[in-house]
């Protein structure tokens, strides 16, 4: 039986939460050695295949996200939970005392720092984690400068849970961490894990369905997503027993539907344009291999 499922410490809107159970239990292929997940993003879908690593047979985890913010935040959290609980502890004495008016300002400074900070400083991180929790609707979007700039979510309380941040600091001890684009990740783990034993699994950015709207794909970084690129490259090496999901689109379909993979649905999700506006979306999965059903 898989176990109930986790959240992730990080507030991601859009996450997989809601979809986790049918991915795992119907379409994660089990028995394989390597897990193997290039776009980590909240770490939600990682996290529960660990807390499944038994019933899934998995036994060496490789994952990846270009946010540096991600990568370091389970760094942190893999190699010193007591630091990171520590500092947090801090910032919720400090927010929670204050009026509302108190708080706003608040955050806008905690942002600021979090703006000016070197990439590998040890509070970028803790500040990552409270500004996803404390800004507006849990979104991550950057400026054309590379600057956070979600506004202030008016939240009450900043509150965190120390004993899952413990019980998680415990699941990731096994998982090697990366911080590269997807290209140079799958070349890296092409070297060093034998691709026929592995399960890679895929959530890249979304496709706009109107491609001339490209500020839907700031949705995450200031960088844009090329997915006919990101396609090829999961041809180009081979990939084995891959899983790519995403919100469907006439977009999607053209560029996936081919080289032997097949469509199938999941369900439906919230996903993000902006952090302004939610809006509802059909998942879909875009799978190389069998699965029960067929
Ligand atoms: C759809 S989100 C993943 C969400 C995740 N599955 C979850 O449930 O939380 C896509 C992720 O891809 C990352 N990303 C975007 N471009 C990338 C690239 N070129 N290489 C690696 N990661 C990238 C973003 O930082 C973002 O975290």
């Amino acid at each position: 039986m898989f176990k109930k499922v986790i959240s992730s410490p990080i507030r991601w809107a859009g996450s997989k939460k809601k979809l986790l159970n049918e991915m795992l239990e119907k379409m994660f292929v089990r028995d394989k050695e390597n897990y193997i997940e290039c776009f980590l993003g909240s770490g939600v879908v990682l996290l529960n295949v660990l807390l499944n690593k038994e019933i899934l047979g998995y036994k060496n985890f490789y994952v990846n996200d270009i946010n540096s913010n991600i990568i370091s935040f389970y760094l942190i959290l893999k190699t010193d939970v007591d630091f990171l609980i520590g500092e947090l502890e801090k910032l919720e004495k400090q927010y929670n005392d204050k009026s509302i008016e108190g708080k706003k300002i608040f955050y806008y400074d905690i942002r600021n720092k979090f703006n000016n900070l070197k990439k590998n400083d040890k509070m970028k991180p803790i500040y990552f984690y409270f500004l996803m929790r404390m800004g507006f609707n849990g979104v991550y979007r950057e400026n054309r400068n590379g600057e956070f700039n979600v506004p202030f979510g008016k939240k009450d309380k900043f509150c965190f849970q120390r004993d899952g941040l413990k019980e998680i600091s415990k699941l990731i001890q096994n998982v090697e961490f990366y911080n590269l684009d997807y290209k140079q990740f799958l070349y890296i783990i092409k070297s060093k894990c034998d691709l026929n034993k592995s399960f890679i699994y895929c959530d890249p950015p979304y496709v706009p369905e109107d491609m001339l709207v490209n500020q839907k794909q700031e949705l995450y970084t200031n960088f844009t997503f090329d997915h006919e690129d990101f396609f090829n490259v999961i041809n180009d090496i081979n990939c084995g027993t891959t899983m790519i999901s995403m919100a469907d689109s006439v977009l999607a379909t053209k560029i996936y539907n081919k080289y032997g993979f097949k469509k199938k649905n999941i369900n439906q999700i919230i996903r993000i344009i902006n952090p302004k506006k939610l809006f509802a979306s059909k998942e879909i999965a875009y799978i190389n291999y069998t699965i029960e059903d067929e």
